[in-house]
């Protein structure tokens, strides 16, 4: 197995851009942008299925390469049998619905999470869509689905154990085996992440993946997060000095040693 192609923000400091390349977003207050119109929850993962799509396009116009979208943890089953068999159906309409779409428009997607769970149907829409975009050059949308950030890490290393055994029986595993079982490996680990709703925890998405990330927590519910909510968020972002453990002297005098060479 070949290295990972993307760096790791813990084994070398990554290049920082003024738009985030991978921007992950926890998709929460469908729910009570429901009740505060007095409509069933229902209603407002419809309507979170709008911004989806308005954040989608947004992200490709901005130049973002790769957009994570968490769309239901590994936790969610915990919820109402009703409401699990909606958001079920409403992920397999959008599997239905929105892959060619996608595709006219250049976006490339992924599925991670254990689909194992899944409908048979669900899983074959998903293996379809995937292969139908896989060429695609534009983003890279990722609907993370039943997943979990503690799945994921045993996961990698389970596949890991499969292929060097030795590695992992001498507890010799180093961060750089481990990277390319990930289910994210295909993309560079995300620059910022945006949780909707105003919880500011993490609910078991990228643990891994997130550890140099740039959070960004808003009140606004996820059915009315737009464009200008998205360019807030990066506004935000673009403010933030991405330190990577070093101090504030030595970014400066990086980017004094940079402009110099400029010069
Ligand atoms: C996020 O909205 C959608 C999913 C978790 C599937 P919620 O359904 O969690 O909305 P709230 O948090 O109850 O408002
Ligand atoms: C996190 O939202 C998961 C998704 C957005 C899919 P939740 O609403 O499930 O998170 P908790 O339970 O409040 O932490
Ligand atoms: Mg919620």
């Amino acid at each position: 197995m070949s290295a990972a192609r993307h760096p790791s923000s813990t084994l070398e400091i990554p290049q920082a851009t003024a738009v985030p390349r991978h921007v992950a977003i926890i998709m929460d207050g469908n729910g009570r942008w429901a009740r505060e119109r007095r409509l069933p929850r229902f209603a407002g993962h419809r309507r979170g299925i709008e911004a989806v799509r308005t954040v989608v396009r947004a992200c490709a116009e901005r130049g973002v390469a790769y957009l994570t979208l968490f769309a239901f943890s590994s936790e969610n089953w915990r919820r109402p049998p009703d409401e699990v068999a909606l958001l079920m159906q409403l992920f397999l309409a959008a599997l239905e619905n929105e892959v060619a779409k996608l595709h006219r428009n250049g976006i490339r997607l992924k599925v991670i999470g254990d689909r194992s769970a899944f409908a048979p149907r669900i899983q074959r829409l998903i293996a379809e869509g995937e292969a139908l975009t896989a060429a695609n050059r534009g983003l890279t949308l990722t609907i993370a689905a039943n997943y979990g950030g503690r799945w994921d890490i045993l996961q990698a290393l389970g596949r890991l154990a499969a292929a060097d055994p030795a590695a992992v029986a001498r507890g010799a595993v180093r961060e750089e085996d481990l990277a390319p079982y990930l289910s994210t490996a295909y993309a560079p680990e995300p620059d910022l992440l945006i949780r909707t709703g105003g919880e500011q925890r993490i609910s078991n998405f990228l643990l891994w993946q997130m550890a140099y990330t740039e959070f960004y927590f808003t009140d606004t519910l996820w059915p009315d997060f737009d464009a200008a909510a998205l360019d807030a968020a990066f506004a935000s972002y673009r403010r933030r000095e991405r330190r990577f453990g070093r101090t504030s002297e030595q970014l400066e005098e990086a980017r004094a040693a940079a402009a110099g060479t400029a010069a």
